[in-house]
């Protein structure tokens, strides 16, 4: 093999960054099958030979676009791929056809991953791709390999002749006894490895070598918008010498993908470079002296993830033979093994289910109320994965989970921030903890029957409010929930930054019951809290932070500024006062694996040690079971192993469907009659967009990359989360809901008066998506069906019920304000209410009377008489609280629960009407609170 060789086998390159990065695996999928299929018709001979002229041109085209994404693979490879350009070269199309075939066969079957390359003797160019070497025995070995594979990913400007080499030493170290296999490929430079991370979610592991340099010309331009969104400034990586360019490598890919292992081999002599480098690598090697030890250090680095010390341990005590002296009769099947009426529990859900039953806290288990050994150790890992300080399971999902953090964090009296739209978990944890509320107003989508987020103006707004009656130091806590069920997604960096710089020690509860999934990909992690909190941390301690405050400082002083400067300008916080205090509550049960109930809590904050942590601890004391599911506790730890080692990919998954979803839909005519997918243009308003973005996908434009708008918008829409617009078709929301379940057996969750909600979440294949598509078009056929051979009246009675759904729906109310009895007694300018007061002033029955929402009512309430809620009213949809207890029933409001034609109204009982507070009742409640403050 000499020059000429080399030469002819160097990794392509050619264009592909015009295309988004979540779009390049579809891409490469799609170019392959395409390759197989016009490989297969040119094999099967084409007559005509403008066609087959046609044909090869097409496949070259294939080719060509695959050429530079696939140095990125292992598999097939670029290797593989310069050969078939060969026999396309050559037109040797019967090999072409069963070459191809035979790769996507084992591409999409998976079987890839379990093939030992070695063992196939694929080393020399000449029979490289020699598939013939298939044989049965090969195949049987394929069946019999269990092992998990991944990809590890060497960063190193070596000749190919080298980089086969490597590829052979390190299958070479390959043990029966290893409980992974893995390849490895060979990039040469900063930026491809950058993107080879992005594009390939096998690497689990990368090895900078020696020098590289920073530039790819392909490479660059794909990564650039993801490294400005990062905040990194290309220009300064890019002058780094090549010391330091391995360590900004190892930075720039932690914040990629933090998940991934890191390993450096140095020439220079190692104890130059463990210091400095120390953070982000797992281990530096020294000239790669031993390759042995690096190949098991990398088995090490992917079994710590694969780990889940709670899930085994269940797993090894279900196997234990035990003798059962203890509560729960039905651990090990023991109630109903011999009972003749319960043959049916134990069938369904099979013996495993029931030997993992237990309520044992020993034997390798541990208890979830004060976990010492396995459900411990589980947290921390869940801790590592989810980017926290500390992180706690919960079985009772996140509705408990937000219950204790109020508790934990608030005391009878504090004022907490929250938005009015939120959910019902929210003010039952503020009675609970006897705080009192202060309504944010989201934005809302009128037109659409739903709100959008809470805009960062409004709560400096009410803070600054706050401020001014003076009762800043009873402010503790906003609490707001990102994402929002719609996929509407904060910047909580810079709500916290802001926040701060007004309270320094504001404490933040970021509801992220519906985003689990956003610290596995790097554009949705900048939103999460964790990250937010990691970054924000970071950037308070650092010197060039301390320059910037005193530079804006000198320029303006928050002391002394009027409130409308204060709402204009950026605030940054104080340096020396500010402290990093945030937590996130997540169902993992709704976006990750986990059984249902399933929930996490992460803390980041500064105060744990010192303040917090007691009274977390009788928190969480008080509102989990002293009988909590192991079997959730297992799912939990299974679930956070799963996103360690392949969250990346899933995600990455969920959003390229979803984008494929909104294609199929938008670039369908007869689709769009009567369904529109809402994109950041329709969900966003426009001044919370300064990047413009509004539309993910757009048939001139194709699909646009997501990382300008998530760099630096005030609100960005979730890729994942599809709202699609039905009015159109006659049906709201609900309707339409019930037509997928009872005619298409599919299931959506959330719906609104004119919209229903897709989530695209990790279960999701592109075989359902293609199944919905199908669906939407056969229920658009039949509507043109339907209003092709209606009458006049029954087109007038549709075209009706669509005016109705799209252009007469009510506005949607802000929340009103607490009645006078529920606030301070001498009269307050603040709108905190003491709704914990009203919530058990409706236990008396004496203070309550019930009235009927009706249009005499709305007379009333317009010409003055003050109606006082006693209790929660949550209508289903939307599914936030309308009213609570305490607050004042408003023209507006009534207006839109009369207009609202839903079924569920939880709190309103049609029979006997809404439970108010009578006048006698406020009167005497006033009463008493004003001789109480004259008292004090
Ligand atoms: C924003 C929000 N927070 C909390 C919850 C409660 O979560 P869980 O069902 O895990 O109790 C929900 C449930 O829908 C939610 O939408």
């Amino acid at each position: 093999m000499g020059a000429g060789v080399q030469a002819e086998t160097t990794p392509p390159a050619g264009a592909f960054t015009a295309e988004p990065l979540y779009n390049l695996s579809r891409i490469r999928t799609d170019n392959w099958h395409r390759l197989r299929d016009l490989a297969r018709r040119l094999d099967r001979g084409v007559e005509r030979p403008e066609e087959a002229a046609r044909l090869d041109i097409a496949c070259g085209d294939a080719l060509a676009t695959l050429g530079p994404l696939e140095p990125y693979f292992a598999f097939p490879g670029w290797r593989a791929h310069q050969r078939l350009g060969g026999f396309h070269a050559n037109k040797q199309w019967h090999v072409l056809a069963r070459q191809t075939i035979r790769l996507i066969r084992l591409i999409s079957t998976g079987a890839f991953r379990r093939l030992d390359l070695l063992d196939l003797k694929i080393q020399g160019y000449a029979d490289l791709l020699d598939l013939d070497e298939f044989t049965e025995d090969v195949y049987r070995k394929i069946g019999r390999e269990k092992r998990p594979y991944f990809v590890t990913l060497v960063v190193d400007d070596l000749p190919p002749l080298q980089e086969l080499e490597l590829q052979n030493r390190f299958r070479g170290h390959r043990r029966p006894e290893d409980r992974f296999i893995y390849e490895t490929i060979v990039v040469r430079s900063f930026e491809a490895a950058l993107l080879a991370v992005l594009v390939n979610p096998a690497i689990q592991c990368v090895i900078p070598r020696f020098s590289f340099p920073f530039a790819d010309p392909e490479a660059g331009p794909a990564v650039a918008g993801m490294l400005a969104m990062l905040g990194f400034d290309r220009d300064a990586l890019a002058a780094g010498m090549p010391g330091e360019r391995t360590l900004a490598l190892g930075r720039v890919l932690s914040a990629l993908r933090p998940e991934l292992d890191l390993f450096l081999i140095s020439d220079a002599p190692v104890e130059h470079v463990v210091g400095r480098h120390s953070a982000q690598y797992r281990r530096v090697f020294y000239n790669a002296e031993d390759y042995g030890d690096l190949h098991l250090s990398i088995l090490k680095g992917v079994h710590e993830r694969y780990d889940t010390p709670f899930f085994s341990a269940l797993q090894r005590y279900s196997q234990k033979p035990t003798g059962v002296f203890h509560a729960l009769p039905i651990s090990r099947g023991k109630s109903i093994d011999r009972s003749i009426w319960m043959a049916d529990l134990a069938e369904f859900y099979g013996p495993k289910v029931l030997q993992a039953e237990t309520s044992a806290t020993t034997g390798g288990l541990d208890s979830l109320l004060q976990p010492v050994g396995t459900i411990k150790q589980a947290q921390e890992l869940a801790a590592r994965a989810f980017g926290a300080r500390r992180s706690y399971f919960v079985t009772n999902g996140t509705s408990t989970a937000n219950k204790i953090v109020m508790q934990a964090l608030m005391q009878p009296g504090d004022i907490v921030l929250l938005s009015h739209d939120c959910h019902k978990s929210h003010p039952y944890a503020v009675i609970l903890a006897g705080a009192q509320p202060v309504y944010l107003g989201a934005y809302p989508l009128s037109e659409y029957s739903m709100y959008g987020g809470v805009p960062l103006a409004e709560i400096k707004r009410q803070l600054l409010g706050l401020k001014a009656a003076g009762k800043l130091d009873r402010v503790k806590l906003l609490l707001l929930t990102n994402i929002t069920f719609d996929g509407i997604t904060y910047d909580p960096l810079r709500i916290m930054e802001e926040v701060l710089a007004i309270k320094p020690e504001m404490v933040f509860l970021w509801d992220e019951a519906w985003f689990a999934y956003g610290r596995f990909a790097p554009t949705l992690r900048q939103r999460t809290a964790m990250d937010a909190a990691r970054r924000l941390e970071q950037r308070l301690a650092s010197p060039d932070y301390r320059a910037e405050y005193a530079a804006w400082r000198a320029e303006f002083d928050p002391s002394t500024a009027p409130d409308e400067a204060l709402l204009a300008e950026r605030l940054r916080p104080d340096p020396d006062r500010a402290r990093v205090r945030v937590y996130a509550t997540q169902s993992t049960h709704k976006t990750l694996t986990s059984l249902r109930q399933g929930s996490m809590i992460h803390v980041a904050d500064q105060e744990i040690e010192a303040r917090v942590q007691e009274v977390f601890d009788e928190a969480y004391l008080t509102h989990t079971s002293t009988s909590p599911n192991y079997q959730i506790v297992a799912s939990l730890d299974a679930g956070r192993r799963q996103v360690e080692l392949e969250g990346y990919e899933l995600i990455r998954r969920s959003v390229q469907l979803a984008m494929t979803l909104r294609e199929r839909i938008r670039a369908d005519e007869s689709l769009g009659r009567y369904f529109r997918v809402l994109g950041p243009g329709e969900m966003i308003p426009e001044g919370y967009r300064p990047s413009g973005l509004d539309a993910y996908f757009d048939t001139a434009h194709g699909w646009t990359p997501l990382e300008p708008a998530w760099g630096g918008d005030e609100f960005v829409l979730d890729p994942t989360r599809v709202t699609l617009e039905v009015g159109r078709t006659g049906l709201d929301g609900d309707q339409f809901k019930q037509l997928l379940m009872n005619q298409f057996d599919i299931q959506i969750n959330k719906t609104s008066r004119n919209t229903v909600l897709f989530l695209v979440h990790i279960g999701m294949t592109r075989g359902a998506i293609a199944h919905l598509v199908t669906v939407l078009t056969k229920i658009a056929e039949q509507l043109d069906d339907r209003l092709a051979h209606a009458s006049r009246a029954e087109r007038t009675l549709h075209e009706t019920r669509v005016r109705r759904l799209m252009d007469e729906l009510p506005p949607l109310p802000d929340f009103s304000r607490f009645h006078p009895a529920f606030q301070d007694a001498q009269g307050s300018t603040t709108p905190e209410g003491d709704m914990r007061a009203a919530f058990y002033l409706a236990y008396n029955e004496a203070a309550c009377e019930f009235v009927t929402l009706d249009a005499a009512l709305s007379r009333q309430v317009a010409g003055g008489r003050e109606v006082v809620c006693a209790r929660f009213v949550t209508p289903y949809p939307p599914g936030f609280p309308v009213l609570v207890p305490g607050q004042v029933l408003t023209a507006e409001i009534l207006d839109y629960l009369l207009a609202l034609d839903v079924k569920e109204i939880h709190g309103y009982e049609p029979e006997h009407g809404l439970r108010v507070f009578t006048e006698a009742a406020l009167a005497r409640r006033m009463a008493a609170e004003s001789v109480e403050q004259g008292r004090a």
